[in-house]
């Protein structure tokens, strides 16, 4: 290897090696099985996307501190605010405005792409059974 020996280089190397490769959705969510809990898959300066497995209800909560995206990748899901429910197929996408209330939720099981700043904790500043440990890559 070209940069092996120099410090500063190898850093280097090992963040090329974890961003510079293309990610396939499929093949990541074939890697865990768990609902509610958000898989790294990579990051976007201090952003981090999120893979996610969800069925059933989610708590409600709301994060004080940033916006959350959702995407959505294979089936439906609905998040619910205090006015109103969206419903988000699979194409769709939602932008979570930061301190906003939501619970989301899906009938059947749904694979979703969360992208938000790293650090973010999934049920805010809630904890509970269903908070996910942080920063969890696949
Ligand atoms: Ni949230």
């Amino acid at each position: 290897m070209f940069y092996t020996g120099c410090r500063f280089h190898s850093g280097l190397t090992k963040i090329m090696t974890k961003k510079n490769i293309k990610i396939n959705f499929r093949e990541k969510f074939e890697k865990f099985s768990e609902q509610w809990k958000p898989k790294v898959i990579t990051e976007l300066n201090d952003y981090q996307f999120k893979l996610v497995k969800i069925k059933g209800y989610f708590i409600w909560h709301n994060h004080e501190k940033t916006d959350e995206a959702f995407i959505v990748i294979d089936g439906k899901i609905f998040i619910e605010f205090e006015e109103k429910i969206e419903e988000i197929n699979e194409g769709e996408m939602i932008i979570v405005p930061k301190g906003i209330k939501h619970r989301p939720y899906a009938k059947t099981e749904a694979k979703i792409m969360i992208i938000e700043p790293k650090g973010i904790v999934n049920t805010g500043e809630i904890l509970d059974k269903l908070t996910a440990p942080n920063d969890d890559w696949i």
